[in-house]
């Protein structure tokens, strides 16, 4: 594994997108909603920079690429809050092709938020498949898969304080 990111650079990254975020809403209340699990960790250090009047919430977003069509999203919004007429923030881990936040946004869309904006930590800029910009954006890599500071690789590596590529010894190794 190698680092990319250190916990202080996330940290200045995170404080970055976070005054970003300040400015486009002033005093505007607004309300984030994180994607389950990968957004845990940005969600959580990102609302503290945060000014304005915050409500959060979270839902649960997975594919299942076995016994369903390859990469079918199921979004699971039963923790989510009522975001209609309600300035809506979409946190997410990682942006790579876009398919999850662009069907994510889809869904959210139905419940008729007054806007409806995106923030990711991270983006791999080569890897879109789709047509849109996540709004405030933490990081732009490279095309390397990466872990810690809420990412996973096979549910691993989600608690590691810093962001690591991962290395081909990394997969040879695994036992799980
Ligand atoms: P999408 O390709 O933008 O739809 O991303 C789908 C999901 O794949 C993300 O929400 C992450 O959970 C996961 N993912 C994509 N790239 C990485 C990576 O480098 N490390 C860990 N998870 C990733
Ligand atoms: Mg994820």
């Amino acid at each position: 594994m190698r680092v990319m990111f250190t916990s202080d650079e996330l940290r200045g990254g995170v404080a970055r997108m976070a005054e970003d975020i300040n400015r486009t809403y002033g005093e505007t209340p607004l309300t984030i909603v994180g994607v389950l699990t990968g957004s845990v960790v940005l969600l959580a250090d990102l609302m503290r920079f945060l000014n304005m009047p915050v409500r959060v919430g979270v839902l649960h977003a997975s594919s299942y690429r076995n016994n369903t069509r390859p990469g079918e999203l199921i979004v699971n919004r039963e923790l989510m809050l009522d975001i209609s007429r309600h300035h809506t923030l979409l946190v997410d881990d990682i942006f790579d092709t876009g398919h999850t936040m662009v069907r994510v946004l889809e869904e959210l869309r139905e419940f008729e938020p007054s806007s409806l904006r995106t923030a990711v930590l991270l983006r791999k800029a080569a890897r879109k498949e789709v047509d849109y910009v996540p709004d405030f954006i933490g990081f732009e890599i490279p095309d390397e898969f990466v872990v810690g500071y809420g990412l996973d690789y096979r549910e691993m590596y989600r608690n590691l304080p810093y962001l690591a590529a991962l290395e081909p010894a990394d997969l040879a190794g695994d036992k799980s």
